[in-house]
């Protein structure tokens, strides 16, 4: 509760503090804060990925409009907030970024729809699949208990969309909670996720198409129960970030580092360092987006989450470095 009050209260001030500001997107205050868009309104983008295409960086991210409630009869602090789609904006220089609409729209009064705004949808990162010439939306899909746990997928010809519903799926059967995406350099594609309950994340395999899992899977950080994925690749090496299982609040990150996608992955401990390095600063990591123009370097961007007002959830993008194999993200 300490915790919660001290977070609620630093967000405010922040958000004073800089809701006029255009922060640079690697400079987010201390502790994180609202970002604008170039028409000056809040970027509604949680739970973020970044695509990289033709000189451009798109953002997509959940969009959280309205009230936050608490589902009744759950053993944790069930916060859900209305799922308003995925939203999308681009930007050249990391800095200004323009809002470009929505991504993948929500479904309205169609409680059996995986998009209806009653649904829960998350964590959404997009790829461009160079044979289809398409470009791959996934996400997590859930209900309101969070036990549908599965992976939707979404297609479009153009970068920001729209983006075209195809379904959703369980890979190999198995759940599918907080997820990311990776494309390697040889043009494979991987969906990493939260499975059997949170205890452990899988690394799937992806077919030609991008659209489907493949049975090619493996299990990693067993019962280690980790979620919040991020991955990256430096120097051949695959670095992979998760927090831990809090719900919505902050708990510490951790990363692994491995040769192979597929493992095995070598956990190195907590990337954060100095003040609140235990609680990611307050935040919940997201995503890892390479800087195209500077190689090596990163930008860390998590989610500092308002958990009994989730649409005023603010950001945390942070530099990531890499020296000699070991990653560390500070606030300055
Ligand atoms: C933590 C996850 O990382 C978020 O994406 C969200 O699913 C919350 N849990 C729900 O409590």
């Amino acid at each position: 509760m300490k915790h919660f009050l001290l977070i609620t209260l630093l967000i405010a001030i922040k958000s004073l503090a800089f809701a006029n500001t255009n922060n640079l997107i690697a400079d987010t205050p201390a502790h994180g804060s609202v970002l604008l868009d170039t028409d000056g309104q809040p970027i509604n983008a949680h739970g973020p990925g970044v695509m990289y295409h033709q000189g451009v960086y798109y953002l997509f991210g959940e969009i959280k409009n309205g009230k936050t409630w608490l589902v009744p009869g759950q053993n944790w602090e069930d916060y859900r907030v209305p799922a308003g789609g995925i939203s999308c904006y681009s930007s050249t220089d990391l800095k200004h970024w323009k809002y470009r609409g929505i991504a993948l729209k929500p479904v309205v009064n169609d409680p059996g729809n995986d998009l209806d705004t009653g649904r829960v949808i998350e964590r959404p990162k997009v790829i461009y699949n160079e044979h289809t010439k398409k470009f791959v939306m996934w996400m997590h899909i859930d209900k309101n208990d969070y036990n549908y746990s599965r992976g939707g997928v979404a297609i479009s010809d153009s970068p920001a969309g729209p983006y075209q519903y195809l379904g959703s799926i369980k890979p190999n059967d198995q759940m599918l909670r907080d997820m990311t995406l990776y494309k390697d350099d040889d043009g494979k594609a991987y969906l990493i996720y939260s499975s059997e309950d949170n205890n452990t994340m899988h690394v799937c395999l992806l077919n030609d198409d991008y659209l489907k899992p493949t049975t090619t899977y493996v299990r990693i950080f067993e019962n280690q129960r980790r979620e919040s994925p991020a991955v990256f690749k430096n120097k051949g090496k695959y670095y992979l970030i998760t927090s831990g299982c809090s719900g919505w609040s902050p708990n510490a990150a951790s990363y692994a580092v491995a040769d192979n996608i597929m493992g095995p992955w070598i956990e190195q401990g907590n990337p954060c360092k100095g003040p609140y390095a235990e609680m990611t600063f307050f935040s919940q990591g997201a995503f890892v987006l390479p800087v195209i123009s500077k190689p090596g370097k990163f930008i860390f961007m998590g989610d500092v989450w308002n958990k009994t007002d989730l649409e005023k959830s603010a950001y945390l993008w942070l530099p990531l470095s890499i020296s000699n194999g070991e990653i560390e993200i500070k606030e300055r």
